[in-house]
């Protein structure tokens, strides 16, 4: 990233070697050692009095019967908390302000009697991408710079795809040929960006971006962006206000490049520091069993160093062997007391489909909450009389690929999984093809009552 950057006073701190920089003098990593950076809070120039939490979160409820775009942005709603842009206004797609639904059903399948979902796939663009891509898009667009660039399993370029054109900056996004859903790439398409197929893995992607960069100016939103994971940690925000500022006793995220986990866990340590709250959920972190590198560093190497691997995984958005994130995720785990946990894919599918069955529904990535959950149970690292919120990170509509193989039942025809699958029977629900006859969908009617 080169553009001459006029930008503000935030400042960046590398979470390795705690060197401070500003923003007009970094890139995505540290210029010493390496590692990755993170906006220090709070922000130079805030003075205490406007970071009392009282005072805060009168602010906060009040913006959202404005009709300003940034107080109706989920995101810049709580803009005390996050690296300032000046006058400039943010590109919004008026993100965040998500739902936190109750799940009923899910609730008797895990005996967690208190079970929620945070939707994050019911933002703009599908996925909690979105509430990141505002506030570094916004960043992009202040500094300078024309052109955008991620490499993405695919909700991430989305995201980037329609903030880029929102903002007038163009896109570059690159994307695993062949192992993203059609749903997330057609996103793109349509959003205009510039998108190829590289024939290579999400770890591939992000090194070709990577070398990129040195050759054109071209700004990063992958999540090493600190930019995006400031806005990614609004989703905290909003669910403190909705639980009236007394966190719940576990939070459930999938993790994939490990961006998300260490923003929500960035925005319990600041709600902590300002006295928003007097105690830390414990934040977990569920990952395919096939694309479990964090699990594995936790398990063979005590967290001291990454463990990559070849990811494999059906739950494409979090087919991803080595995170870029890793180490600010290992605070967030230390930090709240959380755990790690991989799940099959049968165990994906099965609850995917039970989220489904709750009339909520999401992507394969989302439903490894559920999933992990189940074993956190049996575990007893999760009782069944605490309050949990699974992150449900992407949208039902993202895959539907998946769904329609899963009902028809052959999601796993040819696959080592296809014995294990076959527990998956009573949540299938393929389409019936009839004769356009009342008596023949009476049957099917029957049918179905005596099946439930
Ligand atoms: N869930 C969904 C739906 C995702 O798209 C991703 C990441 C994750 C979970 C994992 O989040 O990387 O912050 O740990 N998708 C990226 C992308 C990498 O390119 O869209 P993470």
């Amino acid at each position: 990233m080169t553009p001459a950057s006029q930008l503000d006073d935030t400042l960046l701190r590398c979470i390795g070697c705690e060197a401070i920089t500003s923003v007009a003098e970094s890139g995505l990593n540290c210029e010493k050692c390496g590692d990755l950076l993170e906006v220090v809070f709070p922000h130079p120039g805030i003075v205490s009095e406007k970071l009392e939490p009282a005072a805060l979160r009168a602010i906060w409820k009040e913006r959202r019967s404005s009709p300003l775009p940034q107080d109706q942005s989920g995101v810049w709603r709580f803009r005390e908390m996050l690296p300032s842009l000046g006058k400039e206004l943010p590109i919004t797609l008026r993100e965040g302000n998500t739902p936190l639904y109750e799940l009923s059903l899910c609730s008797r399948i895990t005996g967690v009697r208190q079970l929620y979902a945070k939707h994050q796939g019911m933002n703009p663009t599908g996925s909690f991408k979105d509430t990141g891509m505002t506030v570094a898009s916004s960043f992009a667009r202040k500094d300078g710079f024309r052109w955008v660039a991620c490499a993405s399993t695919g909700n991430t370029s989305a995201s980037m795809a329609a903030y880029a054109a929102r903002g007038g900056m163009y896109s570059l996004v690159l994307i695993p040929d062949g192992k993203i859903s059609w749903g997330k790439l057609s996103q793109s398409l349509d959003y205009g960006a510039v998108t190829c197929q590289v024939k290579t893995d999400f770890d591939g992607c992000m090194r070709v971006l990577n070398e990129i960069v040195k050759h054109k100016a071209i700004y990063v939103l992958n999540s090493i962006n600190p930019f995006r994971l400031e806005g990614q940690k609004t989703v905290a925000f909003e669910l403190m206000e909705h639980f009236d500022w007394s966190p719940p006793d576990h939070i459930i995220v999938p993790g994939g490049n490990l961006g998300n986990s260490s923003a929500l866990g960035k925005a319990f340590q600041e709600m902590k520091d300002l006295g928003l709250i007097a105690r830390f959920p414990r934040i977990s972190i569920i990952q395919a069993e096939g694309a479990n590198p964090l699990v594995r560093t936790i398990r063979e190497k005590g967290g001291k160093e990454l463990v990559p691997v070849q990811a494999e995984t059906m739950a494409t958005a979090i087919r991803i062997g080595s995170p870029a994130s890793w180490k600010k995720a290992l605070r967030i785990l230390d930090a709240t007391g959380g755990t790690v946990e991989q799940v099959s894919e049968v165990e994906i599918a099965l609850a995917k489909a039970e989220i489904g069955a709750d009339g909520i529904g999401c992507e394969p990535a989302s439903a490894v909450t559920l999933a992990g959950l189940k074993k956190l149970v049996k575990q007893g690292f999760v009782k069944v009389n605490e309050s949990v919120v699974l992150v449900l990170t992407g949208h039902v509509l993202k895959d539907p690929d998946f769904t329609l193989k899963f009902h028809r039942g052959d999601l796993f025809t040819g696959t080592a999984y296809e014995k294990d699958s076959q527990i998956l029977k009573p949540r299938q629900r393929a389409p019936i093809v009839l004769d356009a006859s009342v008596d023949a969908v009476l049957n099917v009617l029957e049918q179905a009552e005596k099946q439930n």
